[in-house]
């Protein structure tokens, strides 16, 4: 796992987005794997400033969201479907067709996440996943106590969470939050050739020693990027400050970066 521990949010954005362009730039019809939340906006923005200064194109790039909510339309304003097609999806000039979010409509759940594993392995998998971190150390919907094999399932949101994501989206009313999603499980997640999770805030810092330093456990989901050969985590200070080898982690990310 390497570390880059930039100055602000907006330099790891920058630097996260220059990631995800060079792949697409190298490979225009890469799989890419997205995440809601407040984190990755700021990345998503710097993507789109890309695609108007012509330096990429997503004309041909396929997309597969990361969960949903259970009982969400997609035309909800809270629904992660929504959420990518106002702050990326119609600032790019992606084709709608090859974007792709679980349906939190599904009347049969399990048929719906079996036949969404199944079109990213008919894709080819997913070349690139794009992650943010909950504050309990979750990865997509995969709270504490999820199998760190786990496939694309129905999950069920821990308090914390709810309390978090009420804060953030539902007008910070928590009886509004759905109680469960539909999200890819975290041995998908980790099929992924290469990971990028974005992590700011000193909210942050407990989630991202856990990943970095815990022990791996299903206690702490996003500890399971330990055993991925190219995963990156993009952080700012604040995130990264609970870290024991901070400075050896951002000269190290500097070094493998550059060279
Ligand atoms: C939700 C999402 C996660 C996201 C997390 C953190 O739980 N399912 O994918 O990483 O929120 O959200 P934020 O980036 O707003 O802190």
């Amino acid at each position: 796992m390497e570390i880059v521990i930039c100055k602000s949010k907006e330099e790891a954005s920058r630097k996260a987005a220059d990631m995800i362009a060079a792949l697409v730039k190298k490979n225009p019809k890469c799989v890419l794997g997205l995440a809601t939340g407040s984190t990755p906006v700021a990345m998503y923005s710097e993507l789109a400033k890309d695609v108007k200064a012509k330096k990429i194109s997503f004309k041909q790039v396929k997309t597969w969201n990361l969960d949903e909510y259970y009982g969400l339309a997609p035309t909800h304003d809270q629904s992660y479907r929504y959420f990518m097609n106002e702050n990326l999806f119609k600032k790019i000039d992606i084709q709608l067709k090859n974007t792709h979010v679980l349906n939190g409509l599904a009347k049969n759940p399990e048929k719906e996440c079996k036949s969404y594993e199944a079109a990213i392995k008919r894709a080819g998998g997913i070349d690139l996943q794009v992650l943010g971190i909950g504050s309990d150390g979750h990865i997509a919907f995969n709270e504490p106590g999820t199998s760190l094999k786990s496939r694309t399932s129905m999950v069920h949101l821990t308090p914390s969470t709810i309390k978090d994501n009420a804060r953030l989206f539902f007008g910070g009313n928590m009886d509004e939050v759905p109680k469960s999603a539909l999200s890819m499980g975290v041995g998908t997640i980790c099929e992924a050739k290469k990971i990028v999770l974005l992590a700011f805030g000193a909210g942050k810092a407990d989630a991202v020693k856990g990943m970095v330093e815990g022990g791996m456990s299903q206690f702490c989901t996003a500890s399971a990027l330990q055993a991925h050969n190219d995963a990156w985590v993009f952080c700012d200070e604040a995130a990264a400050s609970k870290l024991k080898l901070k400075e050896y982690y951002a000269w190290r990310s500097e070094t493998v970066l550059k060279g």
